[in-house]
């Protein structure tokens, strides 16, 4: 089934859980469901260089999550700022409608967000 390594992430993520050290991170929902999404960098010479997620949320935006920061860890943060829904579509692998990819790019949001906080608060 298309949706089984979707099942198979979400029950059993690998980026999932807490970074001891960071210096970047987010936290934000989706407004339609109240689903949550907290992402934690490691940014070091504008590289990820570790990532993790933690958060509350269906099956697409938990696997969304899991699919993602694996993509991400040792990308440039200007990689990461181009990433596009057409990226998490192509990860996520399944149809998505106009809800269903909001569930997908929550995850891709709340990463960006976390970067450009980051480079905010530690341009010169
Ligand atoms: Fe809430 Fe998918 S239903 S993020």
């Amino acid at each position: 089934m298309e949706y089984d390594f979707l099942i198979e992430r979400s029950e059993k993520p690998v980026y999932k859980g807490n970074l001891k050290e960071f210096n970047a991170s987010f936290n934000d929902r989706n407004q339609v469901c109240g689903d949550q999404v907290e992402i934690f960098l490691k940014i070091e010479d504008g590289i990820i260089k570790d990532a993790k997620f933690d958060g509350k949320g269906c099956l697409i935006s938990m696997a969304s999550s899991d699919l993602l920061l694996e993509q991400v860890i040792g990308k440039s943060i200007d990689e990461v700022l181009k990433l596009d829904d057409e990226f998490i579509r192509k990860l996520v692998k399944v149809p998505l409608g106009v809800n269903r990819i909001k569930c997908a790019t929550l995850p891709l949001k709340v990463l960006k967000r976390a970067v450009i906080d980051y480079v905010s608060k530690n341009k010169n």
